[in-house]
């Protein structure tokens, strides 16, 4: 269903590798809902995924760009307002990669200069994206900017390794950023923390699927998928949440507040009694 909650609005989406990408899925909510976008991703991935088939989906372009490059970052922005002829209204940063959990590197002996990339690729590449957008002043008053985060920024989950260093800083940036875009420009800042997703980034944590089925039986609402995950973005690219900013949203079916669920119990007390 379309309520054309983002009519008029243009916007740069980081991230759409395949079909499973949360940022493919957000593209085509947005498209449903009035918008357009520039697509972009590195060239390496966009050789590896089907990128090309989304931008003639929605008859847009892609702008290959290395988010910790500020050179193709500077050129992106550019060349989406001169596609748009004027500034955008929302930035998805769909971004995430570790090289340590590529080349299962354990948390306690960890590769230091992997480890810098870890930072750079999935968290200091949103503080890249935010200043040259600022710096260029090519986001319109009450923009909105998205990055997407996990709950292992604020609980450790085993396996998530440093990723989860990664999503502090992200969700850190989002905060310091947010006040002062926000109170310069009106543009908004959030995380949205979203349950585990079948995608290929999520696939790459060691013991992902069990991940998945653990916070399934966790949530009340069960996991929020990718296509549950864009709409939620959709609302907050739109005009319905223009005081929402510095936050980090949890969309997770509920996850986070929960201790214990019944199902929970269950697993644990069926795989405690196969034990004996
Ligand atoms: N899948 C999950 O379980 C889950 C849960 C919570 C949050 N997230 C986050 O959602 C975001 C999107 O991931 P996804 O699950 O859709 O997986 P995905 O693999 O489809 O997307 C990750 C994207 O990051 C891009 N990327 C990697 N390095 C880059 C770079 N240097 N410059 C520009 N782009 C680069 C990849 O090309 C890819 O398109 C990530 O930030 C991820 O951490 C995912």
């Amino acid at each position: 269903m379309s309520y054309n909650l983002l009519k008029g609005k243009k916007g740069i989406i980081f991230g759409a590798l395949n079909e499973q990408s949360i940022a493919w899925k957000t593209a085509e909510h947005a498209a449903a809902e009035g918008a357009e976008f520039v697509l972009t991703n590195t060239p390496a991935s966009m050789r590896f995924g089907t990128i090309d088939a989304l931008a003639e989906k929605y008859n847009t372009i892609v702008i290959p760009a290395d988010a910790t490059n500020t050179e193709d970052l500077e050129n992106l922005i550019s060349k989406t307002m001169e596609h748009f002829g004027g500034k955008i209204d929302f930035v998805l940063h769909s971004i995430g990669m570790s090289p340590n959990v590529r080349k299962e590197n354990a948390y306690n002996d960890i590769n230091y200069n992997l480890y810098h990339q870890t930072l750079d690729i999935s968290a200091i590449s949103f503080h890249k994206i935010l200043q040259a957008c600022y710096k260029m002043d090519a986001i319109n008053e009450w923009g909105s900017v998205i990055a997407l985060s996990y709950i292992a920024a604020e609980r450790t989950f085993c396996n998530y390794n440093d990723m989860a260093d990664a999503k502090s800083m992200l969700e850190s940036i989002a905060r310091s950023f947010g006040y002062i875009y926000g109170q310069e420009k009106h543009v908004r800042i959030n995380t949205i923390s979203q349950s585990p997703t079948k995608t290929t980034a999520g696939s790459g944590i060691t013991g992902f699927n069990n991940l998945v089925d653990y916070a399934e039986m966790m949530s009340p609402l069960g996991n929020a998928s990718a296509d549950d995950c864009a709409d939620y973005i959709i609302t907050l690219f739109s005009d319905l949440t223009r005081k929402v900013t510095m936050q980090n949203l949890f969309h997770d079916g509920g996850f986070s507040n929960m201790g214990m669920s019944i199902k929970g119990m269950e697993a644990i007390s069926k795989g405690l009694s196969e034990k004996k």
